[in-house]
């Protein structure tokens, strides 16, 4: 399937800002005056760029955001890839200025068919490090080996315990003390990648589902801002299993 102008929306400035600008009346001959600022005075050093992948409410989403907001992330969400055009996440991309490509996977003759489409909008956002936060869908090599080591996830149980769409439910029924959130790489498995890092949240006797959900997901909020930011910030590395922080 191709993509139409509904399905990628863009953010940012017109194209036609370039052309407009190319059209202004300047003398490239003139000398700075006292007052002048050049070039360099705005120039910024290439961000960081992630894409955020979701399905649903798309907390962790707003999370990122909002930490890029307060300063304490130095990253551009560039893009949000839904697979679930209607998701209150996509609402939250539009609300933040962020570009989303959405698509409907049943459209696709397979997962590789819309992963190829995916992989092409992720090169043509430059994304550094794919972000999956409540995405409910297995990636294959098709985005993992052009990305290899550069995709993430967020979990809301400390792996490899309750493993699988409903981590928070499972460990609550199975009556573990201890539950948690985990942040790992992403290879072929459900929830099998190096472990990047890991939070404990106890189980209270007066805890409910709802409680315990509120409390994870509070978790999930601080943590994984933390983790992308100790990524792009280069001081995160695999050694093997084993992930080492510098
Ligand atoms: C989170 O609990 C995350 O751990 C899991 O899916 C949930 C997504 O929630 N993978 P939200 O869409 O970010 O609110």
């Amino acid at each position: 399937m191709k993509r139409t102008d509904q399905e990628i929306h863009a953010a940012g400035r017109s194209p036609d800002a370039s052309e407009a600008y190319e059209e202004l009346d300047i003398d490239e001959t003139a000398e700075p005056s006292e007052h002048s600022i050049d070039a360099s005075t705005y120039a910024q050093p290439r961000k960081f760029r992630i894409a955020v992948f979701a399905s649903g409410s798309g907390s962790n989403f707003q999370a990122i955001v909002d930490a890029v907001k307060r300063r304490e992330l130095d990253v551009e969400v560039a893009l949000l890839v839904c697979d679930k055009p209607q998701a209150k996440v996509v609402q939250r991309a539009y609300a933040a200025g962020v570009a989303a490509f959405t698509f409907r996977p049943k459209e696709y003759a397979s997962r590789e068919d819309y992963e190829a489409e995916i992989l092409r909008v992720l090169e043509e956002h430059e994304i550094d490090l794919v972000v999956l936060a409540g995405y409910m869908r297995l990636i294959t090599r098709v985005l993992l080996e052009p990305y290899e080591g550069r995709i993430i996830n967020i979990h809301p149980a400390l792996l490899p315990s309750f493993p699988g769409v409903d981590g928070i439910g499972d460990a609550f029924r199975y009556g573990v003390k201890v539950t948690g959130v985990t942040v790992h790489y992403v290879d072929d498995g459900m929830d099998t990648g190096p472990i990047i890092a890991q939070e404990p949240v106890r189980i209270e006797p007066d805890d409910t589902l709802e409680t315990l959900a509120a409390k994870i997901h509070a978790v999930e909020h601080r943590l994984y801002p933390q983790v992308i930011r100790q990524i792009s910030e280069g001081r995160v590395r695999l050694e093997g299993r084993r992930v080492v922080f510098e």
